[in-house]
């Protein structure tokens, strides 16, 4: 591309779009980043620039940008069928996808809903917790659980469940009610930290003592709170809330949107507390980053209580146009195939263990406060003062500062507030992982952070 298409381009894309959890004023004179093309663990700006994609293009992508399994798997599908409707009719793709995601998650989930985003997988599962509550007759049983720090997508139901005041404290007068749990984030846990699982369980069980007649499920992201800052919590509390969920006849729900597909290191969350949930919520790496789609996976029981004569009106009305779109499906089903014949699981050990070793370096800088990782994710949260552990004022932007010196080293470090995290693809070598990192402890000096 020359200069004078690139800038047509980006006066073009100032004049008419309008990008999702963008100030746009901050775009002003500045340009957004000109993609023009994207390869394993690259994307290459128009520019000539080449940036290691850090935050896996926003959490979705896994074995790299442009595979050339998947690629061939997308043509080979579009030529049968780019898509047909998924009421009355139904396509081998989306059954062999249900078939193969039964059999890989949690025990216990038997049925597959589709739907074409996270937030809708989310959207779903509440209306089908919320709704399964009504027809056995628990009518009382319509508000659900979320924790502080929760993040489930940006459709109105999702943010009712979401703990991100910055995203969601405005839109409260939308909101149906809730309950909030508190967030088990050990570094910021306001009672005492060595106690931090036993007393955030405890807050949860309070809540389900006084209304579980109320209280249809609850909401979490397993192992990692992702959107609300990279918070990562021990497999025991999400055991402790699956008993609990049993103990007062609460689905537990698990939005695994972020963190399904081996991103914490265990293809699934729940895998590293052992637990089955009722509802689970599948996304982004699903399609390993390819195209939009979803499922929401549920129990036998929970299906059985919408199975009945059409004028029981039980029917799960809820659908959307792109429902099981064949292409996404037949993506979805490449990418478990490369899991399967290459390994993946094991790469992804591999690659978790140098991912501890490089982050471990950071502990040397003044301001990076806590260290997080888990698996493929791993979070630096900056504070101005280590001691007390105080956040840098909102305004100096701390984040952003990051991620522009980033770009400029040829690194996307795209920050939660003042947590700068690494959500990496599963295509890397050694040597580009450790170049990566030599890279952002360059942005780091460079801030004298
Ligand atoms: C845990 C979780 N749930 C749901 C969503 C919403 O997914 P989408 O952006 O596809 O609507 C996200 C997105 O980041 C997420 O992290």
């Amino acid at each position: 591309m020359n200069e004078e298409q690139r800038r047509t381009l980006l006066d073009a894309d100032r004049r008419f779009v309008w990008h999702p959890f963008t100030q746009m004023k901050d775009y002003a004179t500045a340009d957004h980043v000109l993609i023009e093309r994207a390869q394993g663990p690259f994307v290459y700006g128009s520019d000539g620039q080449r940036y290691y994609d850090a935050v896996s293009s926003w959490w979705v992508n896994i074995h790299g940008h442009n595979h050339p399994r998947i690629n061939e798997a997308i043509a080979r599908q579009l030529e049968s069928m780019e898509h047909v409707m998924f009421s009355g009719f139904t396509h081998q793709p989306a059954i062999e996808l249900a078939s193969r995601l039964v059999a890989i998650t949690p025990e216990g989930l038997d049925k597959v809903f589709y739907s074409d985003n996270g937030s809708t997988a989310v959207e779903v599962a509440l209306k089908m917790s919320f709704q399964y509550w009504r027809q056995v007759g628990k009518t009382d049983k319509t508000r659900f659980v979320f924790l502080d720090n929760g993040y489930h997508g940006d459709t109105i139901g999702a943010v009712s469940v979401g703990g991100v005041d910055l995203y969601h404290k405005l839109y409260k007068p939308l909101l149906f009610a809730t309950f909030q749990a508190p967030s088990p984030y050990q570094y910021r846990w306001p009672g005492n930290a060595d106690a931090f699982v036993e007393e955030a369980v405890g807050a949860v069980e309070e809540l389900f003592a006084a209304h579980a007649d109320e209280i249809a499920g609850m909401i979490v992201e397993p192992m990692i709170q992702a959107a609300g800052g990279m918070i990562i919590y021990p497999a025991e509390y999400l055991r402790r809330v699956r008993d609990l969920c049993d103990r007062y006849g609460v689905h537990l729900i698990a939005d695994e949107v972020a963190v399904g597909f081996g991103r914490t290191g265990r293809m699934f969350g729940c895998n590293h507390a052992d637990v089955s949930p009722d509802i689970m919520c599948l996304s982004k790496g699903l399609t390993a980053g390819y195209v939009p789609l979803s499922v929401t996976l549920c129990t036998q029981q929970i299906y059985d209580a919408f199975y009945d004569d059409y004028d029981t009106v039980k029917t799960f009305f809820h659908g959307h146009s792109f429902t099981a779109n064949p292409i996404g499906c037949a993506v979805a089903l490449e990418s478990l195939n490369i899991f399967d014949q290459e390994d993946t699981m094991r790469t992804v050990a591999r690659l978790s263990a140098q991912l501890s070793e490089e982050l471990k370096q950071f502990a040397a800088y003044e301001h990076v406060g806590d260290i997080r990782h888990l698996g493929m994710v791993g979070a630096l949260e900056l504070v101005s003062d280590r001691a007390s552990r105080r956040s840098f004022p909102f305004q100096e932007r701390i984040g952003q500062r990051v991620y522009q010196e980033g770009l400029r080293q040829g690194v996307i470090l795209r920050p939660l507030g003042d947590t700068i995290y690494f959500w990496l693809q599963y295509c890397l070598t050694p040597e580009q992982m450790h170049d990566l990192f030599l890279r952002t402890h360059r942005v780091f000096q460079t801030l004298q952070l």
